[in-house]
């Protein structure tokens, strides 16, 4: 269905997203004007292309004392693809292997053989007390997308290597195109030796910790298992330590590894009868 509606946009209608894109970070709704003036389409054809996406529920449209438009999550997703397309890094988009409320994923052909592509569907909240000045302002929800795409993209790249996540490839927009892999959720599998499976991914997230990244959202349905290893991910929500400038910030990073920490412990302890204390293991990442 994406790959049937990708066929149908035109050249123009590219250079007009193109438009959107560039300037999505300064207006909430991007004046027909200003994509006219980056696009180098004539306004009038903007205009009309724009109402053409628009009843095609890729872009949305706001009038006001002037005319704007804005992604829709399909429109961007599409936009995404589009980029990768067009750097001949994508080549053939396949089926799609999930939706949830947070992403949609393809599976794809890409310059490296065959990949798993994420379109990201939600922003997180800055975790620092600080925030960027831009959160504070008025943002079109899917520039949150595209920040949510690039934090789990920077994540994966300073893991890949050095913790077992997926193989990042690039990031366009909203979209993140990783190493597929073929393993299952850890909730879906019954595992033979859950002690040391444990003992394994807690290494993993230490050594997350040492290469300041903690997850900020990991649980038995992040973590993907098969017969020969397992592979965390699902970044978007990571925090860089790099990043973090206050103590408070320190210990929000901290409360939300004890947070992560604890969700496997209770999972572990639960399905597998382990006997596992939650403080004795953070302390041991921490120390
Ligand atoms: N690199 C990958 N290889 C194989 N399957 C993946 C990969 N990334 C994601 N998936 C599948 O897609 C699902 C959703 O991806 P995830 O990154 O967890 O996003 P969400 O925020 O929607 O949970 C995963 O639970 C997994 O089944
Ligand atoms: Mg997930």
């Amino acid at each position: 269905m994406l790959a049937e509606r990708f066929r149908r946009i035109r050249g123009l209608a590219w250079r007009v997203m193109d438009g959107i894109f560039e300037n999505m970070w300064d207006y909430k709704f991007v004046p027909v004007e200003i994509i006219s003036r980056d696009s180098n389409v004539e306004e009038h054809k903007v205009e009309k292309v724009l109402k053409s996406l628009s009843d095609e529920k890729l872009i949305e449209l706001k009038q006001t004392e002037y005319l704007g438009g804005a992604f829709t999550f399909l429109g961007l997703s599409l936009y995404s693809l589009n980029r990768f397309v067009r750097k001949n890094i994508v080549t053939m988009l396949g089926k799609k292997m999930g939706e949830g409320k947070e992403s949609m994923i393809y599976n794809c052909i890409s310059k490296w053989g065959e990949a798993v592509i994420k379109f990201h569907k939600v922003g997180y909240p800055s975790f620092k007390k600080v925030r960027e000045k831009r959160d504070y302002g008025d943002l079109h929800y899917t520039v949150l997308m595209v920040r949510s795409a690039k934090n789990e993209f920077n994540a994966l790249k300073k893991l890949y290597g050095k913790v077992s996540v997926p193989k990042p490839y690039g990031w366009e927009g909203n979209a993140v195109l990783m190493e597929l892999i073929d393993a299952k959720e850890l909730y879906k599998v019954r595992l033979e030796n859950p002690k040391d499976v444990f003992d394994y991914i807690i290494e993993e997230v230490r050594e997350m910790w040492k290469l300041g990244i903690v997850h900020g959202d990991l649980s038995q349905f992040n973590i993907l298992v098969n017969p020969e290893g397992i592979w965390f991910i699902d970044f978007p929500q990571a925090i860089d330590l790099n990043e973090v400038e206050t103590d408070e910030e320190l210990r929000m990073a901290e409360d939300i590894l004890k947070r992560d920490v604890t969700n496997l412990v209770n999972y572990f302890n639960k399905t597998y009868r382990l006997n596992v204390d939650a403080d004795r293991v953070i302390e041991e990442i921490l120390h």
